[in-house]
């Protein structure tokens, strides 16, 4: 018997392999490598000192899903393959739609006719919307997604939570991740973007000397300095979720919803000072104009995963900036 991670040689699924074998899980894995590489997974190895299988595999390939199903029995998937990226989903909306949406569906009907029922999901604290007061609480109702990308968790979401409704076998949990940072504390996995999209990589690219200064995008909102507010979360603290998630998916059925976020709100400049003091860098900073779509504050009530799953963000926010920064600077071309 093994769990299924799809887009296991990401940034949080190479994470959650290293947690998930360290718990004793078999595993098995397949990405496409749109935005990731095998070295990512070889490296798993080496911190685990454990072997699993890895396919290369896109999940809108319903024959190749279908074979690793087989050869592999698997009971349970952890699903983060997609696209991630805010601004290019607005670009390129059909493809977000193709790949995102249409993967999923096409997976979910491969794992329904091999009999496996048991899904853990990416999803995304951008399904909560402008709309919804901080702390955002998972019985919240979901409000307007701003980008095509949030669009797709949002409707994946619902298509979840429509098959379950449907055929009482299924067993789905929702976790929506907060801001996700940080890397393992060996140095040999992290982030490794072409393009800096979000706040921490942009930073620790800063440092490396890779980009010369860092925008901060707006200081007028509505927040103690001005500048937006998120809820950081330590990516190995967000990979143990997802062991937690998988021992209560497995023996039970119907929908759970839960947050993965510390709680904690931290501003940009916050950050940017938490960077400085924890690896005595200097990270030069313009304010610029704010981003379209961005909200003041973003920041999670982890209570129920607490509650239900004894599941809490433990690591600081210097251990966040630490870790991203050993992994920056002992990989400063990522994995290449
Ligand atoms: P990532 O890009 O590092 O990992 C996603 C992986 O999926 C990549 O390895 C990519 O090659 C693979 N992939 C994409 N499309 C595929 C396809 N069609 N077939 C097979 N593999 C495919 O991103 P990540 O940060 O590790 O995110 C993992 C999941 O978590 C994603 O679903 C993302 O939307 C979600 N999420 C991420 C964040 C974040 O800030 N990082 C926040 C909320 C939710
Ligand atoms: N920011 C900057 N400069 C940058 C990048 C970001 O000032 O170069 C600011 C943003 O304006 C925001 C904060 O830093 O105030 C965090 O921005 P990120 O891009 O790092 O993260 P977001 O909160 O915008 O988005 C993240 C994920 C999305 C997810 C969303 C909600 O990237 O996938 O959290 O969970 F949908």
């Amino acid at each position: 018997m093994s769990i299924l991670i799809t887009g296991g040689a990401g940034y949080i699924g190479s994470h959650t392999c290293v947690e998930l074998l360290d718990a004793g899980y078999e595993i098995t894995v397949l990405d496409n490598y749109c935005n990731s590489c095998p070295e990512a997974l070889e490296r798993v190895k080496k911190i685990t000192g454990k072997d699993f299988k890895y396919y290369e595999c896109d999940i809108r390939d319903a024959e190749g899903l279908d074979k690793i199903f087989k050869e592999n029995n698997i009971e349970a998937v952890i699903h983060f393959a997609g696209l991630k990226a805010v601004g290019e989903s607005c670009q390129k909306p059909l493809e977000y739609y193709a790949n995102n949406i249409g993967g999923t569906l096409t997976m979910l009907e491969v794992m329904r006719s091999n009999n496996c029922k048991k899904i853990v999901f990416s999803s995304s604290a951008t399904v909560y919307g402008a709309e919804n007061p901080v702390p955002f609480v998972e019985t919240m109702k979901t409000g307007t997604t701003t980008n095509p990308y949030g669009t797709t968790k949002l409707y994946i979401e619902t298509i979840l939570q429509d098959i379950s409704k449907a055929d009482d076998q299924w067993s789905v949990v929702l976790l929506r991740y907060f801001n996700p940072v940080g890397a393992h504390e060996s140095g040999l996995i992290g982030e490794a973007p072409s393009f800096p999209n979000n706040l921490m990589p942009y930073i620790s690219q800063v440092a490396v000397g890779k980009r010369e200064c860092l925008s901060v995008y707006g200081d007028c909102y509505d927040t103690p300095d001005g500048t937006g507010v998120r809820d950081y979360i330590h990516v190995v603290d967000l990979a143990k979720g997802h062991v937690k998630a998988i021992e209560y998916v497995m023996p039970r059925t119907g929908v759970e919803i839960f947050n993965l976020g510390t709680g904690n709100g931290v501003s940009v400049l916050e950050l940017v000072k938490a960077f400085e003091d924890a690896n005595n860098i200097k990270i030069p900073y313009k304010i610029v104009e704010p981003r379209a779509g961005d909200i003041a504050y973003c920041y999670s009530n982890p209570e129920k995963a607490y509650k239900v799953l004894g599941w809490k963000a433990e690591k600081s926010v210097k251990e966040m900036c630490e870790d991203t920064w050993r992994w920056q600077k002992n990989n400063p071309d990522g994995y290449n």
